[in-house]
């Protein structure tokens, strides 16, 4: 008998205990497959951040909660503790890192131009050209956007930058023929690329980068979370989430 009340008491205590799991709140931009975006059947968040973020607050015992809002107003979010981190495919550059602390990387990028099959745009090349003028559709704030704003600053182009709110406003653009190319990171330009007919990807990219997790720079959560993505990258977890989502060719 007092083994059944030892169970019980277990259970309940269990049950009590995931009740009232403490939850940690990741801030993404869901529009960006296969990192993070909503699975057309069930609608759920998923993708390769989800995932690793999901693993990351398991093994610290914490439930993840997720809120979806504009690429450029995460890292405010962050710094302002309006969420815990910031995990959206996140490169990482020496002006954010003014205003957060990254985690260890997880993955590498490039940033890739996407153009309309013909297109007088073969080559990154092509964007340097000071007689052309082009317009460049990007997601606004994203280094897509820092890049060819300074490259275009920096060389006096003649192109001018328009800037989406969220990623697949750019592709819509782009398919309607309101911009001639799109910039953005690789392995989302691939599977907006499988998804609409008649766009290509440039063969080569514009630049080379690496994701990883932002958050405020007096976050408590920051070390304990970067030693648990680090096991799990140690580990080989990391690298199978990324190959459920990411086939090489
Ligand atoms: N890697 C790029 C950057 O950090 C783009 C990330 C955009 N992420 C997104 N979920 N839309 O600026």
């Amino acid at each position: 008998m007092k083994k059944v009340f030892a169970m019980i008491l277990a259970l309940a205590l269990l049950c009590a205990g995931s009740a009232f799991a403490e939850s940690i709140k990741m801030g993404s931009s869901i529009d960006f497959a296969p990192y993070e975006y909503y699975d057309d059947e069930t609608g759920d968040i998923v993708g390769i951040d989800v995932e690793i973020a999901k693993a990351v607050a398991e093994k610290l015992g914490y439930e993840l909660e997720i809120e979806d809002m504009q690429f450029d107003s995460i890292i405010a979010a962050v710094v302002s503790g309006k969420v815990d981190f910031g995990m959206s495919g996140f490169t990482v550059t020496e002006e954010r890192k003014q205003s957060v602390d990254f985690s260890t990387p997880y993955t590498t990028a490039k940033q890739s131009v996407i153009v309309p099959e013909g297109s007088a745009i073969t080559s990154v090349d092509d964007l340097f050209n000071p007689d052309s003028a082009y317009k460049i559709g990007v997601q606004i704030g994203t280094t897509g956007d820092l890049y060819i704003t300074d490259d275009v600053e920096a060389n006096g182009l003649k192109h001018t930058v328009e800037r989406y709110n969220k990623a697949p406003d750019a592709i819509v653009a782009l398919n309607s023929g309101k911009v001639d190319c799109v910039i953005i990171d690789d392995q989302v330009a691939v599977s907006f690329v499988n998804a609409n007919e008649g766009l290509s990807i440039l063969d080569t990219a514009y630049a080379l980068e690496e994701y990883a997790i932002c958050f405020a720079k007096d976050s408590e959560l920051y070390a304990p979370f970067n030693a648990a993505l680090e096991e799990l990258i140690a580990d080989g977890t990391v690298q199978s989430i990324i190959d459920k989502y990411i086939t090489a060719d």
